[in-house]
């Protein structure tokens, strides 16, 4: 009898256990399992023992702690219990759920939404739906995971374009035979670097070459635009996108996902779409949290102002200082710190954390270009003086590890 020895399916992953492996070899803290011990506001939670300014978070209008969300919370876990125990299309439909569509179609001013578990299903179960096979998705070289999964899951032809460039996009867009489906799949605000995309000239490209577009706001809901619709809104486009992806577990301050638009046809995607049919739905404390966060960010200008004056007060601050910055010009909530490598941005990072601040730390494959990223973000919340400990934290950390 002939034995064949097992291959060791994890073989595959020797490459970035040894990178780990090297990294903690250093003595630095692991950057990638901290544990948040206490959360005490949007801004601060106790990690490793010690109270930390919060610049981590994608928790941008604060309203984690809101207490009229939180209160919406508790009724709706009196009421109808902790989970649904069901899919959307069977006995997963509350009334929350349908309350919290009807929050977003208010909020974007849209016919239609469609509430996911998360925005990472959202992105999937559209993507893969809508583009089928012998259609053409055109999208940014730079999208998240979950736009490039949804495109991996789906039979459409893929054709990435580089980042934010609209000619490179129109060229892709011009060599697509004719009478093929076209989706262009653009986001408002890339998370990496903190830049938006030129939504005004992409969605007339797109639309000039006979394509619909779907742009994910995931990262400007709630901030960007006058109404807090995103960079679409803020460009003077959304009327023109066909479909806006967005998330509950950025500014709206819990998790779940959707998708909104305008598409008479788009009712039909609840029974054909299978991230959505095929999971479980949110629970009902969750999209009570949801419903209601969104009903007050349609009322958030102020809130918004004060994040752009934190977004320009810490862009400012930090390239005074004499970081590099991944924006020449504040664009998001996001300021994106370029470290020289890894080793030294987890050096920084741990400083930092020394000094009482959490920021992200990033790194491929989910940066750009290879690049080590501490990833700033800002939220409502932080006051201009917090604002000023941060960028005193950052010169001290930055000086101590030979950054600047
Ligand atoms: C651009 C973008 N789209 C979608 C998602 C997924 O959102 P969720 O956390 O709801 O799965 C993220 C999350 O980081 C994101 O950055």
């Amino acid at each position: 009898m002939s034995e064949t020895a097992e291959k060791d399916l994890f073989s595959k992953f020797d490459e970035i256990i040894a990178v780990r492996e090297n990294l903690l070899a250093s003595g630095v803290e692991d950057p990638f399992s901290l544990v948040m011990e206490r959360v005490l506001s949007p801004t601060r939670a106790v990690c490793n023992g010690r109270d930390t300014i919060l610049l981590g978070t994608y928790n941008y209008m604060g309203m984690t702690f809101d207490p009229d969300v939180i209160q919406a919370g508790k009724d709706a876990l009196d009421n109808f219990g902790a989970g649904t125990t069901g899919s959307r299309v069977l006995n997963g439909t509350y009334q929350g759920h349908r309350a919290v569509e009807d929050a977003l179609k208010e909020f974007y001013a849209m016919d239609h939404a469609m509430v996911f578990s998360t925005g990472y299903q959202a992105n999937l179960g559209i993507i893969s739906t809508i583009a089928g096979k012998g259609d053409y998705i055109v999208l940014d070289i730079d999208s998240h995971a979950s736009i490039w999964d949804g495109c991996k899951m789906g039979d459409a032809e893929v054709v990435p374009f580089k980042h934010n460039d609209i000619e490179a996009m129109e060229k892709r867009l011009k060599r697509i035979p004719e009478g093929a489906g076209k989706l262009v799949v653009l986001e408002g605000v890339y998370s990496m670097l903190g830049d938006i995309a030129p939504l005004a000239e992409m969605v007339k490209v797109a639309k000039d070459n006979g394509a619909m577009v779907l742009v994910d706001e995931a990262h400007s809901m709630g901030f960007i635009g006058e109404h807090g619709r995103g960079v679409c809104e803020a460009a003077g486009v959304i009327d023109q996108c066909d479909f806006i992806i967005g998330t509950f577990s950025k500014s709206v301050g819990t998790v779940g996902g959707f998708c909104v638009s305008n598409h008479p046809k788009f009712e039909i995607m609840r029974l054909v779409c299978r991230p959505y049919v095929f999971t479980a739905s949110l629970p009902p404390s969750v999209v009570a949290t949801a419903a209601t966060s969104i009903r007050k960010l349609m009322h958030g200008s102020n809130k918004r102002a004060h994040l752009w004056e934190n977004s320009k007060r810490l862009h400012g601050g930090l390239t005074a200082l004499g970081f590099k910055l991944g924006t020449a010009e504040p664009q998001s909530a996001i300021v994106a710190v370029i470290m020289p490598d890894l080793e030294r941005g987890a050096a920084m990072w741990e400083a930092l954390l020394h000094e009482g601040l959490y920021v992200n730390l990033a790194r491929p494959p989910a940066t750009p270009a290879n690049m080590t990223l501490l990833r700033c973000s800002l939220c409502a919340e932080h006051s201009e003086e917090e604002v000023e400990t941060i960028l005193g934290m950052f010169e001290r950390a930055g000086k101590a590890v030979g950054i600047i």
